[in-house]
């Protein structure tokens, strides 16, 4: 830690019964992950899962603060990428976790990104029927939004995140510090989620956003605790009220339907998960108001946040048969309808079930709001 920055901490708690845990968010906090294991009741074997980009930055310090509480850490390390979200991978992972004598007195620490996150969640929850699990994210896609609420999963040749379990970890230990090294598209992929947060779920937030442009891109530590800090308080009232995705959880899926559509028509190469999910996000907010759920001025402030911020908001130039091709697909799809999210003005949503997504999208190819 740099002289003179100050260790703060927050602390969030998810409220789930039986399976609350905390998240606990602060500045250089990394070295206090062993004691808070100890805490936690954690015994037995400390397993660490990882990647070679991460471990190169952040493994000394955490081997060295699980060494300091007296454990005994054994590091599994995948390769980096989200190819290897895979069952082989998995596979790997339960070999390493036999071959080193993981018992049920061991847990696992997921020391990375949201692909390292996911499937080491994945492989807690199902070795031996369960083992506890960490989440160390360092990712601010990772601290805003997966390693937050449980989803845990692997992907299939066929799709995304098609093998999971709902898995809550015992605690999630943020260090903003990490941030730092972190690139500057994945910094925007984070950022875009937390947005989202926003403008769906709560104005002061979204306001605190387009106050604060420069802090936040220039990654100031003020800022970035107020926007983790705050991503993670409102992704976990989500949770709270809807652990399994019954209903309200579907909220978080606003921009999504039409990022999905966008990275898949761009072959997954020109945008990234979060760059595509604020042209969606863009594009849904220009549908709020035509339907009349926003203003203007208010439609007007999302793109301006988004475009300050550095995103890229247009739609890319395919025809409204292709998008409504690819959302008629969307997995979210029940019935014959797409539920789409649509934003209520700023810090509010509607859920509606659209039928006729082909007409409903001719607004957005029309181009309103750039
Ligand atoms: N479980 C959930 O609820 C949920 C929610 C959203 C996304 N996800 C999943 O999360 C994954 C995406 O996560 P991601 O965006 O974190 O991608 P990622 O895990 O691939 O990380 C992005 C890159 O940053 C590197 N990296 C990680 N921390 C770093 C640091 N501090 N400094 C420098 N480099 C660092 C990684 O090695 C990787 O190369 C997807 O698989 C997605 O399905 C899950
Ligand atoms: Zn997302």
């Amino acid at each position: 830690m740099e002289k003179g920055e100050r260790l703060a901490v927050e602390t969030i708690i998810v409220g789930l019964a039986e399976r609350s845990y905390p998240i606990q968010v602060g500045i250089g906090n990394l070295g206090s992950l062993g004691s808070l294991c100890r805490e936690g009741g954690l015994s037995g074997k400390a397993v660490v899962i990882t990647n070679p980009t991460v471990a190169a930055l952040y493994l000394a310090p955490v081997l060295r603060s699980l060494v300091d509480s007296d454990y005994e850490p054994i590091v599994l390390q995948i390769p980096d990428g989200e190819e290897y979200k895979s069952s082989e991978t998995l596979q790997q992972l339960y070999d390493g976790l036999i071959e080193n004598g993981g018992d049920r007195g061991s847990f696992i620490i997921a020391l990375g990104g949201g692909v390292v996150g996911d499937i080491a969640g994945f492989a807690a929850a199902t070795y031996l029927r369960g083992i506890p699990f960490v989440q160390v994210p360092t990712t601010l896609l990772a601290q805003v939004d997966s390693s937050v609420g449980g989803k845990t999963g692997i992907n299939h040749p066929r799709g995304k995140n098609l093998i999971g379990a709902f898995y809550q970890p015992k605690f999630v230990l943020i260090d903003l510090a990490t941030l730092e090294t972190l690139p500057e598209r994945e910094y925007l992929c984070g950022l875009a989620e937390a947005v989202k947060y926003g403008i769906v779920l709560d104005r002061d937030f979204f306001e605190f956003m387009e106050a604060h442009i420069q802090p936040i891109t220039e990654r100031q530590k003020d800022a970035l605790l107020r926007v983790v800090a705050t991503s993670c308080r409102i992704k976990s009232s989500v949770v709270e009220r809807d652990e399994r995705e019954g209903g309200l959880r579907a909220v978080l899926n606003y921009g999504h339907t039409i990022g999905h559509a966008v990275e898949t028509l761009t072959g997954y190469r020109r945008f990234k998960h979060g760059e595509a999910v604020a042209i969606g996000m863009a594009q849904v907010s220009s549908l709020a108001f035509q339907k009349g759920l926003a203003t203007d001025d208010e439609t007007r402030r999302v793109t301006a946040l988004l475009k300050n911020l550095g995103f890229f908001t247009e739609l890319p130039d395919y025809s409204p048969d292709d998008y409504a091709e690819i959302i008629g697909h969307d997995k979210k799809k029940r019935d014959d309808g797409v539920t789409f999210i649509f934003n209520r003005g700023i810090g509010d949503f509607v859920m509606e079930k659209i039928v006729d997504v082909r007409t409903l999208l001719l607004t957005c190819v029309r181009g309103e709001h750039r």
